[in-house]
């Protein structure tokens, strides 16, 4: 059994966490900074980064106290190294490698993205390679067979913005705070998920990919007109976004072998998203997994936990290993249409 810690800060969340390989969660904490970036509406890399360096170092000792576990005791330091807002990566993967260098620690560079996509294994012991998973978050929005650790091919991938970004866009249009995906998803359960038209990009098409910026741009049109209430535009948004998620990964489920459906990011946290999800599973006679919506959004324990399986694998990285504002988990997927290629 291997301890790992694992720090994360590519984003607007900074996080540790212990765990270990036989899947106990011995601390975790993560600290947000809403509050720093709300009157921007939005991130601020700069400011992120700052507060990352700010509350890293005081999460790694809580984590280490609250798990009674000292340095010398861990098996290696995972640190999320890409993507990201680069400022931010480079604090967890910094701090990660002067740790390993003075506690002479193996080091794991893990993928963000691989964080999440990994995740439902750290809850669920059934699951097992392959599976498809959409993963959707404020960067991504794609369909992925995953094949094994290191291993993942991709089927689809937003052709404009990613899910948690059309979630965010909305939400702006709407006066709601940043994040928007929580501030939707509270306000659409007063409102009327069918009072208001709104297109679903792409449904019933052939190619696999994914599209929301022609939703936006008719969110904005609905809340130009006056003839909506807020809450009956969010509700009707979210249904948008369930229907175009369950269609895309319908199509791909179609085309797929893998016995279990996966959903994982931050927007999987979605109560209407997971349930449509999961409905749509047991209509393919697949299993469904996800992950409970705290180890949906940013977290470490999901960073640590795909540390522990790649520490298992041997896949350690070495101190030169660089932070990466791009990396793509499956790096020869084709480019898609559009000008908004993602990575
Ligand atoms: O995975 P994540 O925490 O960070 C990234 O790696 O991007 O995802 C953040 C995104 C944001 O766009 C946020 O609005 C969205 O996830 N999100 C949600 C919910 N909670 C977070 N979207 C819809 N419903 C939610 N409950
Ligand atoms: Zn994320």
């Amino acid at each position: 059994m291997a301890i790992i810690l694992g720090l994360e800060s590519s984003c607007d969340d900074t996080a540790a966490a212990l765990v270990t390989s036989d899947r106990d969660i011995l601390a975790q904490v993560v600290v947000g900074q809403n509050e720093a970036h709300r009157p921007f509406g939005g991130v601020v890399p700069e400011i992120a980064a700052r507060a990352h360096v700010q509350i890293l170092p005081g999460l790694i000792e809580q984590v280490l106290s609250e798990a009674k576990v000292d340095i010398a005791d861990v098996d290696a330091i995972a640190a999320t190294a890409g993507p990201g807002l680069i400022g931010g990566v480079m604090v967890a993967l910094m701090t990660a490698k002067g740790l390993a260098l003075s506690a002479d620690k193996p080091l794991v560079a893990v993928n963000h993205l691989e964080g999440h996509a990994l995740s439902p294994r750290l809850v669920d012991p059934d699951l097992g390679f392959p599976y498809l998973l959409l993963l959707v978050s404020g960067g991504h929005c794609q369909l992925l067979e995953v094949e094994g650790v290191g291993n993942y091919r991709r089927l689809a991938t937003t052709i404009d913005d990613a899910a948690g970004e059309a979630f965010d866009k909305a939400a702006k249009l709407l006066g709601l705070p940043y994040p928007g995906g929580p501030a939707i998803e509270q306000l659409a359960k007063e409102g009327d998920a069918g009072a208001v038209p709104l297109p679903r990009p792409l449904v019933g098409s052939g190619e696999p990919h994914f599209s929301f910026a022609g939703l936006k741009s008719a969110v904005q049109r609905a809340v130009a007109s006056g003839d909506h209430s807020p809450a009956d535009i969010a509700a009707s948004f979210q249904r948008a976004v369930v229907d175009c998620l369950a269609d895309r990964t319908r199509l791909a489920l179609e085309n797929s072998d893998a016995p279990a459906l996966v959903v994982a990011g931050g927007v999987a946290a979605n109560g209407a998203i997971r349930s449509a999800l999961q409905h749509l599973a047991l209509d393919h006679g697949r299993s469904f997994s996800v992950p409970p919506p705290w180890l949906c959004t940013d977290n470490a324990a999901m960073i640590a936990w795909a540390g522990a399986e790649r520490f298992e694998l041997g896949l350690c990285d070495d101190l030169a290993t660089p932070a990466r504002a791009r990396w793509p988990l499956d790096p020869d997927a084709e480019k898609v249409r559009g000008a908004g290629v993602k990575a």
